[in-house]
């Protein structure tokens, strides 16, 4: 094979690549975007308090065995995941005594509540509580340049 052909198919394999990167990027959205509403952070402060608090502290600093949910180690935690695993994370496991306890919707406020902790900006949609929904939304720790 002449090498100038070997180097076109090399180009053109990256271009590809390239191509697919962008696209899959342009269907995700990012925690920077504005992921939550204000107001579904407020109701998930209260659901929080009564649901987490115990363990993780009612400034989410941790407690005993319970991990801080805010900055430092967690935000890192999750970084460059979508926010579906992390929300599944809370779903399944969560409070430990009763996971399956809080409904979906009182979880995707708890969330909101946690990204407001974590310093992401809220926006003028809630969070939604479909996995196919959060599935498109990423978590990054910094904000993307
Ligand atoms: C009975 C105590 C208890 C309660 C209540 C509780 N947690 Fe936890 N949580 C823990 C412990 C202990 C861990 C660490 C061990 C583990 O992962 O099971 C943990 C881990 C986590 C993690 C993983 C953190 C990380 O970065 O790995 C998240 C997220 C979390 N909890 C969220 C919540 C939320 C949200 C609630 C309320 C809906 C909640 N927890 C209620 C005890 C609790």
């Amino acid at each position: 094979m002449k090498l100038t052909h070997k180097i076109s198919m090399v180009a053109g394999a990256a271009l590809f690549a390239l191509s697919m990167q962008n696209s899959a990027n342009a269907q995700m959205a990012n925690v920077w975007d504005g992921a939550y509403t204000d107001a579904q952070a407020v109701r998930g402060e209260q659901s929080y308090q009564e649901h987490c608090s115990e363990c993780h502290g009612t400034q989410m600093q941790g407690r005993e065995e319970a991990p801080a949910l805010k900055q430092g180690a967690f935000i890192y935690n999750w970084d460059g995941m979508p926010v579906s695993v992390l929300f599944q994370r809370l779903r399944e496991t969560m409070p430990l005594d009763d996971p399956r306890g809080t409904p979906r919707k009182v979880k995707a406020d708890i969330l909101a509540y946690i990204m407001k902790q974590n310093g992401f900006p809220a926006g003028s949609a809630p969070l939604p509580y479909q996995n196919s929904r959060l599935k498109r939304i990423q978590w990054n720790a910094l904000k993307p340049e």
